[in-house]
């Protein structure tokens, strides 16, 4: 059986209060078309407590990141248990604006997911190569590293979803091909298997994000292996975000 797929939202730094809106559209949009796919808002931390009340039973919402630690002296941070008290079911780890901007490891990733397990969230982490490895061959070197490295022990289905995201993809306008996708899908689920065994692997969401759009989105979800999307700029605008949903099959 295929994985329930996930079509995620993560406005990264966008949204102010009288952005909700779009919120409320996506909710009313929303009624009823969670049966067959989970729908999935991370809103910046300052909006997560607004969200949860207007997609509360149409779509989960997430972070976009948490702290290792459950609390203490970090200025600035948000641990994942202050998500989950939030209503927050998920939250994104890893991301490749995190990894790049904050200086995140792979050993950072693998902390932040067990934090989010040790919430009760369910890990979204992140992996992608840059257009450097693209271009010299590197890909699925790299992306094993980062999969190897990043993912704790004692992954399952419930607690992780992947979302391999090419760095050169994001925001660019610039897809890969259907086959790249397809390509990079099947080594990761081949090589989650390898290490957590085919029943895991096989259950575990396999996300792709990048510069998904209303146009290219139906496209994308037909790829087997892809089990979802992570959007970024097209998750802001309701319509454009109803529309990914809609061309999930
Ligand atoms: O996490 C989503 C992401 O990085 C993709 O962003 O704007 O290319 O859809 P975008």
């Amino acid at each position: 059986m295929t994985p329930r797929p996930l079509i995620a939202g993560n406005w990264k730094m966008n949204g102010l209060l009288r952005h909700l809106t779009e919120l409320e559209a996506i909710s009313g949009a929303c009624a009823g078309m969670g049966e067959g796919k989970d729908l999935l808002i991370c809103p910046p931390a300052t909006l997560l407590s607004a969200s949860a009340g207007l997609l509360f039973g149409k779509a989960a919402i997430g972070g976009q990141d948490c702290h290792a630690e459950t609390s203490g002296a970090y200025t600035g941070d948000v641990a994942a248990e202050m998500l989950a008290d939030l209503g927050a079911t998920y939250v994104i780890v890893g991301h490749s604006e995190r990894r790049a901007g904050h200086g995140e490891s792979d050993a950072d990733v693998r902390a932040k997911a067990q934090a989010a397990w040790r919430a009760g969230l369910t890990a979204i982490i992140c992996l992608g190569e840059s257009a450097e490895d693209h271009e010299a061959g590197e890909k699925l070197r790299v992306l094993g590293a980062q999969l190897a490295a990043s993912v704790p022990d004692g992954m399952s289905a419930k607690n992780t979803v992947i979302a391999y995201e090419p760095i050169w993809a994001i925001g660019s306008g610039r897809t890969p091909t259907t086959e790249d996708i397809a390509n990079v899908h099947d080594f990761l689920r081949q090589n989650l298997a390898e290490r957590f065994g085919k029943e895991v692997a096989d259950g575990v969401r396999l996300l792709y994000g990048g510069s998904v759009k209303p146009d290219n989105a139906a496209e994308i979800l037909a790829i087997v292996n892809v089990d979802g999307a992570l959007i970024g700029g097209a998750s802001l605008k309701a319509a454009d975000f109803v529309a990914i949903c809609r061309a999930c099959p």
